[in-house]
């Protein structure tokens, strides 16, 4: 019989005793507290404001709803009560159980930022709602209720016609941020009637309850208001209790929110209580989804969702239900989509074009883009569309004002026009159906902020050139207003000269030496230019006058060309703010959607970062133009 050698006994103790702890790890692994419940590959931490008015008991439901397609998804919901300290606990709570993902619904937004910007540094946050300052978050989804505001107000006055009419305004919470918004929109679009006389009532803690009590206790002073506006649905509702009270039968409710629940706006609407209510979706499904793309990593999710408002009325509460029961099915048809472009400025407008070209073929959408340089050119171009019957037209306006007129023809057609990059200035928001690109005035803050950061005043201000883009161009506009809402909050920042680049290499070149012309003596600290190829243009021109750039003077530019980075490299960019240019999958695929019947956001607003000479290297990685 083989004698087992000491050696042999302790090899065999070995192999059981690390058998013993894979198994056992195996075990472990199985009962991480994420798989206590069973196969979840995912929790989802969900902190809610309260959970008592009805806005947010939809969400909560539509969170679960939407939750419940997806096996792999475990939510798990907080009740801060309206409490901001509790809200900060209950994001810590969430955070100390090892969720994936936080879906956080502030009830102080401006209060909740720190927690929200330290919890990002752990997790993906979504943010629904109320947007905290900054953008330290994941992605944004929420209404804009300067917008709804306005489309109240229009709700107003199409009541109101020409008469002389009253109006009471029942705002919710007046330190509430969305009640400030609201209210702001409304006046704004109230104050081109002149036969329309005002007053305002705050329900601070926004209940239908005390709604009804401090319109009865008004009792007689409300006998001449035709027309409340209610900043919600429940208010609406606690108003139409008083008013039934006292008999003012004539007065007239709007209101906001538009959900299909008891008591809900479209309930009151079909019962002849209000006679218009806003929308103000929660973004609950919009959010779920979004966290399923950002737990697996895939790409494409943007920065902000701003969601859609329509304007319900007894006359189209059948139209609107019937577009909330519609379910989205794939277009039989090869959608056909025209794109008027604009002609090549330099690598950003390449990349762009590029990317939407790709996208479109990934797509299986047929698509015809027509260069423009000019806004006649453009609409001509549009118009050509219209009379082709294209399904539907992207537009990168080259300038923003100017497009009533076409796009009332495009309405009329029954094209839906899709904003791709810049934006137009309209009288009605509903001309063009939705915007996909960056938010250019954070663009604007974000080198301002750079420039704050990388050289400070001595005895003498910063001198500060400016190379703008194309005059009337939104983000020329845009970003030119963000860099001066930062440096109005500094001393000792000049802007001691600004001048159009055109956004191409030319005009950064020319901008360079027209100054240099009328001041021999250099004497700028910082150029500020709104896009790269400027920005490029203005390093040859230094060159050319002996002023070594990025060294005897700091250059701060916007896009994040590849030629751009590697000029930052070299030190002759000192920072490059990201404007993306890969729009094409994000537009695709809306388009897509939106002929498959799905509702779409108002604006998408794509994800976008700042490089400097202190940027990691995994950032330059991977880049695509
Ligand atoms: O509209 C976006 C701007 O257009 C880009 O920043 C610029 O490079 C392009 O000309």
């Amino acid at each position: 019989m083989h004698k087992v050698s000491p050696l042999q006994r302790m090899l065999v103790v070995l192999v059981v005793i690390s058998l013993g702890f894979f198994v056992f790890g195996c075990m472990l692994m199985l009962q991480n507290p994420k798989d206590t419940e069973g196969a979840y590959a995912f929790v989802i931490g969900i902190s809610q404001a309260n959970q008592r008015e009805p806005w947010r008991l939809v969400l909560s439901r539509e969170l679960q709803i939407e939750a419940a397609k997806h096996e792999e998804l475990k939510l798990i919901f907080t009740d801060a009560a309206d409490d901001i300290e509790k809200q900060k606990a209950d994001i810590k709570r969430l955070l100390a159980y090892d969720v994936d993902l936080l879906i956080v619904s502030p009830c102080n937004a401006v209060a909740l930022t720190q927690t929200v910007r330290d919890a990002y540094r752990k997790v993906p946050v979504i943010v629904l709602d109320r947007v905290v300052d900054g953008y330290d978050y994941s992605l944004f989804i929420g209404p804009e209720n300067h917008s709804i505001g306005k489309q109240a107000a229009k709700a107003v006055l199409t009541l109101a016609g020409n008469e002389p009419a009253k109006v009471l305004e029942l705002s919710a919470s007046s330190s509430s941020l969305v009640s400030q918004d609201r209210h702001a929109g409304f006046i704004e679009a109230m104050s081109v009637a002149s036969n329309v006389t005002l007053m305002s009532a705050p329900v601070e803690d926004g209940t239908r309850d005390s709604a009804e009590d401090l319109l009865k206790e008004m009792g007689d002073s409300l006998a001449d208001v035709d027309i409340i506006f209610a900043h919600t649905d429940y208010l609406a509702l606690g108003a139409s209790k008083a008013v039934a009270a006292l008999g003012l039968d004539h007065i007239k409710i709007v209101s906001i929110d538009g959900f299909q629940i008891p008591d809900g706006g479209l309930e009151l609407l079909d019962r002849g209580v209000i006679e218009a209510t806003i929308t103000c979706p929660t973004g609950g499904k919009e959010a779920i989804q979004y966290a399923l793309d950002i737990l697996h990593e895939r790409r494409g999710v943007p920065k902000q969702v701003i969601l859609r408002n329509y304007t319900v009325t007894r006359e189209n509460l059948y139209q609107y239900k019937g577009l909330l029961a519609r379910t989205p099915s794939e277009s039989e048809k090869t959608i056909r989509v025209g794109h008027a472009q604009i002609a090549d400025e330099g690598g950003w407008r390449s990349a762009n074009k590029e990317s939407i070209a790709q996208a479109a073929k990934d797509f299986g959408i047929e698509l015809e883009s027509i260069d423009a340089s000019s806004l006649p050119e453009q609409i001509e171009v549009v118009r050509s569309f219209i009379e082709r019957a294209f399904d539907v037209i992207v537009l990168s306006p080259i300038v923003e004002s100017g497009w009533e007129g076409v796009l009332e023809e495009c309405k009329k057609a029954g094209i839906p026009v899709f904003l791709s990059d810049r934006k137009v200035m309209v009288s009605d928001e509903n001309l063009y159906y939705s915007f996909i690109g960056g938010d250019f005035t954070e663009e604007g803050r974000r080198a301002m902020r750079w420039v704050v950061s990388a050289i400070q005043p001595t005895l003498k201000p910063v001198r500060i050139l400016e190379i703008q883009g194309t005059a009337g161009a939104s983000p020329t506009k845009e970003r030119r207003q963000g860099f001066l809402e930062v440096l109005s909050l500094m001393k000792s920042y000049d802007v001691v000269a600004s001048a159009y680049g055109d956004y191409n290499f030319d005009g950064g070149f020319s901008a360079i030496k027209r100054y240099a012309e009328s001041h021999p003596r250099w004497d700028i600290d910082v150029i500020y230019c709104h896009n790269d190829d400027m920005a490029l243009g203005a390093v040859k021109a230094l060159k050319e006058l002996g002023i070594k750039p990025g060294v005897d003077v700091l250059i701060v530019s916007i896009d994040g060309i590849s030629s751009a980075l590697k000029a930052l490299r070299k030190g002759e960019l000192n920072c490059v703010v990201e404007c993306s240019p890969l729009l094409g999958p994000q537009l695709m695929k809306a388009i897509h959607d939106y002929m498959s019947g799905k509702d779409l956001p108002r604006r998408i607003i794509t994800d976008e970062i700042v490089f400097t000479s202190d940027t990691q290297e995994q950032y330059f990685r991977g880049r695509h133009y």
